[in-house]
């Protein structure tokens, strides 16, 4: 598959939460983390998130550190990188703050999703499937993906291997609840096809653990790799 090399960036409490129950915004995490997903941000082409997300926060973060501007600009990059919302309906509500922030919005959605948006977004896609459309971003210049949740989107990537690499931070925070939404949602992998992880690197800082995993593409089935 022709596609931009993908990353996902997430915080969750120690419970494995990505939110609470009601699917409020995910305010746990600190400040250094924040930090951390902005220079993440500032290294990519685009972001992409999920119409729940958006829904939760009614913004998306932008790079506002001076230093990590002028990064961007030495490397050749758009001044901010392209703020993506995967929604098959389109029921966003133009009043949220997010479509008057300063960066380039596009939409991935339906052909009703897309009669709702005659303006609004400076591109909307029609995503067919997630081949063509990571084939398109990449023609569109997209080298570089950041994926900013929710669990619904992440599932429909990983399920198409197109899942390159997994930021998350382990914050020092119970959400509990089964219907609190998860790293990865969707109908979830059964015994003998979990996604394998290998494990890049472990950092403490602050009561906070960021760890960086890679996706296992050598290594299909978790069931193999322990047979093995
Ligand atoms: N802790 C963190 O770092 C973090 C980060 C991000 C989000 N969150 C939390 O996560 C929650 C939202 O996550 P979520 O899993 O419920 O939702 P989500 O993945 O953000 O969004 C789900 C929605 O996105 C659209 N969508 C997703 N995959 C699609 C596909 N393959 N094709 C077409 N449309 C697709 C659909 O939109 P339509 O309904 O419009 O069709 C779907 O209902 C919020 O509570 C938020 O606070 C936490």
């Amino acid at each position: 598959m022709n596609r931009p090399h993908t990353s996902v960036v997430l915080a969750t409490s120690a419970d494995g939460k990505i939110a609470d129950a009601s699917s409020n915004p995910a305010r746990f995490p600190s400040q250094t983390d924040k930090s951390r997903l902005e220079a993440h941000l500032a290294g990519v082409d685009a972001a992409i998130f999920g119409a729940g997300t958006l829904r939760a926060y009614g913004t998306s973060l932008s790079v506002r550190d001076p230093a990590l501007l002028q990064r961007r600009q030495q490397r050749g990059l758009s001044p901010q990188p392209i703020q993506i919302v995967c929604s098959a309906s389109g029921d966003l509500d133009r009043d949220w703050r997010f479509f008057r922030q300063p960066f380039p919005r596009w939409l991935l959605t339906g052909p009703e999703g897309a009669r709702k948006w005659p303006e609004g977004f400076d591109r909307v896609l029609i995503l067919s499937s997630w081949r063509e459309t990571l084939d398109e971003f990449t023609r569109l210049g997209i080298r570089n993906l950041a994926v900013l949740g929710g669990g619904e989107l992440i599932a429909s990537l990983l399920e198409e291997g197109a899942i390159d690499e997994i930021y998350l931070t382990i914050c020092p925070v119970l959400i509990g609840g089964k219907n609190a939404p998860t790293p990865v949602g969707g109908r979830g992998f059964l015994a003998g096809d979990f996604p394998g992880l290998e494990l890049v690197s472990v950092e403490s800082l602050e009561g906070e653990i960021f760890v960086h995993y890679r996706l296992a593409r050598d290594i299909e089935k978790v069931s193999s790799v322990r047979e093995s």
